[in-house]
């Protein structure tokens, strides 16, 4: 007891949080087949997720429940991957999983909270969502926002977490979550939702199985990410705040979403000091995944409250200021760049009160399949301000005019073309 004591006092005064992360470690394997593994799971983070380190052998490790890893001054070598079983009616009892992501009041199966740790998959091990049957299920079963799908991996509440060379196979629905966070590094991420199915062939069966969704979170980096999806292939949601992302491939999807925002009447969403760069956006087989949308987009709610979320919302206010995109290239997006604020809004609405400024798009290239080049229609209530583009090339795929659309804009530069 003394002896403890005095250690750690004297890691304290000298700073050497090593001594302490050495203190304890714990070396897992998995059962094998047939067991569940959760129970050792859960039973090492106990041990050696505050001040220690736990090493997860390669292999698979079937996990049978929801599960939160509280991880404080810690380090943890995960060589296998958690396999979620697939047992669709149990995960959708809400019950079974986790409501701590506020948006859209979207569930998680696993959770991270913590500090000053560190998560390293080592590029061998991760999560096993073990998507298709789920993908196939919601075939022909109703799907919709906050309806129970599982967020293959959740971080919440963390602040100084590290998360390196991690993959995720065949998530469900989101692939990732940082949320209530800050200074939060992932380097690299794999994430891998193809449909194998061919009785789906040539339908995207994967929507929602965006790589991440970033909420009222700080300084969060991430670098080289690497995402097969069928919906955002990064999403950018409100109080993301001075957030960092360099070397990105988005193979089918959407693309790189902002939003949706102002989807909550009573919140304000601000998303302010970004910078993206090293950015590809590449179309795949169309009988694996179709779409192609974007290379980058920005949407909002309208002005007006349509229903309740987490399927309606809209009235919500806000900013998006202060964004950077450099180094874009993309290969047969639909449309490279799209701003929006009227999404699942009608005619008759108000407009958004949220508002667009300080956008600067540098040195993009690629090909495109329609003949719009830019879409920015942005409301007509407060208007877009000081958008910049800088080297920004394309090649349309299809034949006819050209179209640059420009809807209450102001402070445009660097199109070579008049936005009208
Ligand atoms: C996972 O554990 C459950 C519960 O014990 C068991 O029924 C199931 O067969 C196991 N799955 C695998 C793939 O081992
Ligand atoms: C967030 O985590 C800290 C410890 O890191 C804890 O004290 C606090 O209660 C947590 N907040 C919430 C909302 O869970
Ligand atoms: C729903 O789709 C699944 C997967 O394709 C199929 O096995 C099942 O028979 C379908 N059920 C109904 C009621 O159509
Ligand atoms: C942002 O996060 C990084 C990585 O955790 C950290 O090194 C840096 O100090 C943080 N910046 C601020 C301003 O807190
Ligand atoms: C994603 O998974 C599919 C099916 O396993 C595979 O064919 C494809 O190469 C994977 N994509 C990437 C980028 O690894
Ligand atoms: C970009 O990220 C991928 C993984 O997604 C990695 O293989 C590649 O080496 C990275 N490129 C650079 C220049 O770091
Ligand atoms: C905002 O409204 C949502 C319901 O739309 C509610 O769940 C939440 O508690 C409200 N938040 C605040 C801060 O009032
Ligand atoms: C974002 O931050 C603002 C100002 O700090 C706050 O009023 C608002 O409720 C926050 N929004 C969300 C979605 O948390
Ligand atoms: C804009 O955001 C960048 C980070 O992307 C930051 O370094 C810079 O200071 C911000 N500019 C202003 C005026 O706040
Ligand atoms: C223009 O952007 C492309 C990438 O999209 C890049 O390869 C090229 O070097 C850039 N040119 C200049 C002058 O920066
Ligand atoms: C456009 O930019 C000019 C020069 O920076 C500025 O004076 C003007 O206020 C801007 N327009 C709007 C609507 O902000
Ligand atoms: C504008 O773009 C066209 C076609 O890409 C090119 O031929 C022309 O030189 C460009 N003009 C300027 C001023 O950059």
């Amino acid at each position: 007891m003394v002896f403890t004591q005095l250690l750690f006092l004297l890691a304290g005064i000298l700073g050497l949080s090593q001594v302490i992360a050495a203190s304890r470690d714990c070396v897992v394997r998995p059962l094998g087949q047939g067991k569940d593994d959760t129970d050792q799971v859960e039973a090492a983070i106990a041990q050696c997720g505050h001040s220690g380190t736990t090493t997860f052998q390669p292999g698979t490790y079937n996990i049978t429940r929801k599960m939160t890893w509280d991880l404080h001054s810690a380090k943890v070598d995960l060589h296998g991957f958690l396999s979620f079983i697939p047992d669709i009616e149990f995960w959708l009892n809400p019950d079974n999983t986790f409501r701590v992501v506020f948006i859209q009041s979207q569930a998680s199966w696993f959770v991270i909270t913590g500090s000053d740790f560190e998560i390293d998959a080592h590029n061998t091990g991760g999560v096993q969502g073990n998507g298709q049957v789920w993908w196939d299920f919601f075939t022909n079963h109703t799907r919709e926002d906050g309806d129970g799908r599982p967020i293959a991996f959740t971080l919440n509440n963390v602040t100084n977490g590290v998360v390196r060379n991690f993959r995720i196979e065949s998530q469900p629905f989101w692939c990732n979550t940082v949320s209530h966070s800050r200074n939060v590094v992932y380097d690299g991420m794999y994430c891998n939702a193809s449909n194998s199915n061919p009785k789906f062939f040539g339908q995207n069966i994967v929507p929602n199985t965006d790589g991440i969704n970033t909420y009222v979170s700080d300084n969060v980096t991430l670098l080289n990410w690497d995402i097969t999806c069928g919906d955002d292939c990064l999403a950018v949601k409100g109080n993301t705040t001075n957030l960092f992302v360099r070397n990105v491939t988005c193979h089918g999807g959407n693309g790189i979403a902002f939003g949706s925002l102002g989807q909550y009447a009573n919140l304000s969403d601000i998303v302010e000091n970004v910078h993206m760069e090293d950015l590809k956006m590449v179309r795949i087989d169309k009988n694996i995944q179709p779409n192609m949308g974007n290379a980058v987009y920005f949407k909002t709610w309208t002005g007006s409250v349509n229903g309740q979320p987490p399927t309606g919302g809209g009235g919500g206010t806000g900013r998006v200021h202060n964004v950077t995109i450099q180094n874009v290239v993309y290969d047969q997006v639909n449309e490279p760049l799209h701003m929006y604020q009227t999404n699942g809004g009608h005619s008759q609405d108000l407009p958004s009160t949220l508002m667009y400024s300080d956008l600067t798009f540098s040195n993009w290239s690629g090909t495109f399949l329609t003949n719009t080049v830019v879409d920015i229609e942005c409301s007509p209530a407060v208007g877009c301000d000081d958008i910049t583009f800088n080297n920004f090339t394309f090649t349309s795929l299809s034949a006819g005019a050209l179209k640059f659309i420009c809807k209450n804009v102001e402070n445009l530069t660097g199109l070579n073309a008049t936005c009208n």
